[in-house]
């Protein structure tokens, strides 16, 4: 008999929480334990990219091999995120004989613990336990986030001109692509229609830089394609991900494409909607709140302001400006007024303010950098265009960032 199981909200920060395995189970949940705070150990011969990106940004503490028992001294919680039943129960045995509540991905009947279906709403979570049934505890969690959340009303979607036409909304909807934004990073800075076509997907093809968070609430029976392309390593070949976009939807799924920021600035997304297009798979453009925008607006920088700056140019930082592959007239930027804004840019940006000065842009204008904007970890650099660039070293800001230029940067100083 499987007796009423007992709620506790968990407060993780600082605790250790060891994760057996380095999957998409396992890619799932450790968003959310970070984002409680907890010290994670994560226990696994090899990462998926996300987890691999979060382990070398010192996020959680990566253990390449397979599970010991000496891995759980210390620990409150175990997550146990591996398919083999024998390796699980071997973990969840030495968890048990020290006490030590332990989630299982491939046995809920075993574990000691069971994770819920969650939403999230600002300060309040709503965790809902199924019985042991962790699809109605999704259906119940649906019900309250659709109580909780503001809803939009059923729409057509309306056909691109000269693409091919989108599936109609109402009811279940397959054979599709939605490249969707999902936001600068904070979870909840998705829109709305971004958010219930996620809720709809059969497949979430996501990038590292879409908010962890998101994923997290995710059905079970979702199929995750985690398509990272972390700053200066390795990425998956673009071509491979339009592959994955037109097999899934040929092959009757509605295929969720997630992208940080919006899906059309440095997103290639429409590389993506060109692939589709050419396969005869439908395809609807999710717009998304972007970084150029929201990352100097978390600083506290507007990006236009009555009487400082008329206009506002993002551009992408990439490429070194004497670089024979650089699309960008930097000699033209230096002699505009307004602010400027530069993604990718932390590599090159010695080259880049200097080429500024070069062109005339004063080193006295104010500059700033703003790391993970939107996220619990936002940090922002205060400088000058003239020594933005030496600042950035003695702080260790890292990708991913943005660099605004211009005097809206002190603005809305008091
Ligand atoms: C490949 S571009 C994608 C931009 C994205 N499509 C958007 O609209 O925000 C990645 C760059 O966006 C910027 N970026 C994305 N999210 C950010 C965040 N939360 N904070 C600061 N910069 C961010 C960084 O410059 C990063 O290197």
């Amino acid at each position: 008999m499987i007796s009423n199981p007992y709620p506790l909200g968990l407060r993780l920060h600082g605790r250790r929480v060891v994760v057996v395995g380095g999957g998409a189970v396992a890619t799932r949940r450790v968003p959310a334990l970070l984002d409680a705070g907890a010290d994670v150990l994560l226990v696994a011969p090899e990462l998926t990219p996300a987890l691999r990106a979060r382990a070398d940004a010192g996020r959680l503490h990566w253990v390449p091999r397979r599970f010991v028992p000496e891995d759980l001294d210390g620990a409150w919680l175990v997550h146990v995120a591996i398919d083999d039943p024998l390796a699980a129960a071997s973990v969840s045995a030495v968890a048990a004989e020290r006490r030590i509540f332990c989630v299982r991905a491939d046995d809920r009947t075993a574990a000691t613990a069971w994770t819920p279906a969650v939403t999230r709403h600002g300060p309040v979570t709503v965790a809902v336990l199924g019985g042991g049934d962790p699809r109605r505890a999704m259906t119940v969690r649906d019900a309250i986030r659709d109580l909780l959340a503001v809803r939009l009303a059923p729409e057509r979607i309306a056909p691109t001109p000269g693409r091919p036409e989108a599936a109609t909304a109402g009811g279940r909807q397959s054979g599709r692509v939605a490249l969707v934004g999902a936001g600068p990073g904070d979870p909840e800075l998705i829109t709305v229609k971004g958010w219930r076509l996620l809720t709809e997907a059969d497949v979430v093809v996501a990038d590292r830089l879409v908010p962890g968070l998101l994923l997290d609430e995710l059905r079970p029976d979702v199929e995750l394609v985690d398509a990272s392309k972390i700053p200066y390593g390795p990425s998956r070949a673009q071509e491979e991900i339009n592959q994955i976009l037109v097999d899934r939807a040929l092959a009757g799924a509605f295929v969720v494409r997630l992208k940080g920021g919006d899906p059309y600035v440095f997103g290639r997304g429409g590389e993506e909607l060109l692939a589709c297009a050419a396969a005869g798979v439908p395809v609807t453009v999710v717009p998304g709140v972007t970084s150029s925008i929201a990352a100097p607006a978390a600083a506290g920088i507007p990006v236009t302001h009555r009487g400082v700056a008329h206009e506002f140019t993002v551009v992408s930082g990439h490429l070194a400006p004497d670089s024979p592959a650089s699309l960008v007239r930097w000699d033209a930027l230096a002699g505009l007024h307004g602010t400027l804004v530069i993604l990718m840019g932390l590599k090159n940006l010695a080259a880049i303010t200097a080429t500024l000065i070069a062109h005339g842009r004063s080193p006295q204008t104010p500059a700033a950098v703003v790391q993970e904007a939107t996220t619990g970890t936002q940090r922002v650099l205060r400088s000058t265009l003239g020594e933005v660039a030496a600042d950035l070293l003695a702080v260790d800001i890292r990708p991913p960032a943005v660099v605004v230029v211009g005097d809206v940067v002190s603005a809305l100083d008091g």
